[in-house]
């Protein structure tokens, strides 16, 4: 049984997430969503709340499960029996630090690789970082989330739309 994991900070979760989560779903057996519980990063939605919006997100995909973890990924992986990592690559900017991550994790645990899903091109441009702060401003951000999360966003920013 092949169990990958497809970590992240998912604060929020974007369209160009949810893309990666259904096509890598379809490669593995099982995808565990994991959510870094990260206590130093200020971060928009609790680990709680963004767990709950993946649940609700990845209801109907049968073999993708949502869990949170804090600590070395790697750990978690042992946990939970996951050797692969799933991650996205947008640009070429991202690569040098994903490639680090992949490499480190690789020589930390050699039966963890990772692999790399290009991003899907209309979502080439997409960050949580530009919806957190295109929604702060009050911006459409209705092509960037799922539609259940719009409101949750800007509910965030006291924004009532
Ligand atoms: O969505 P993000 O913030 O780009 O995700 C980054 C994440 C969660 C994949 C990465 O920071 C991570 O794995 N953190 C857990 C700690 C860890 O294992 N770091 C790697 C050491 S090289």
């Amino acid at each position: 049984m092949t169990r990958a994991i497809y970590p992240g900070s998912f604060d929020p979760i974007t369209n160009g997430h949810l893309d990666i989560i259904e096509r890598s779903s379809k490669m593995v057996d099982e995808l565990v969503v994991g959510v870094l519980n990260n206590s130093a990063k200020n971060s928009l939605f609790s680990v709680e709340e963004r767990v709950s919006m993946l649940k609700e997100m990845t209801k109907d995909m049968p073999n993708v499960k949502v869990d949170s973890f804090d600590g070395l990924l790697v750990d978690f992986m042992e946990q939970i029996g996951a050797t692969i990592i799933i991650r996205g690559l947008r640009a070429i900017s991202d690569y040098e630090y994903e490639l680090q991550i992949a490499q480190t994790n690789h020589k930390v645990n050699p039966k963890v690789d990772t692999v790399f899903l290009t991003s899907s091109l209309e979502y080439a441009y997409l960050s949580s970082t530009i919806v957190k702060e295109f929604a702060s401003y009050g911006g459409d951000i209705s092509q960037f989330v799922p539609e259940q999360l719009v409101d949750k966003i800007y509910a965030k920013y006291n924004i009532k739309k």
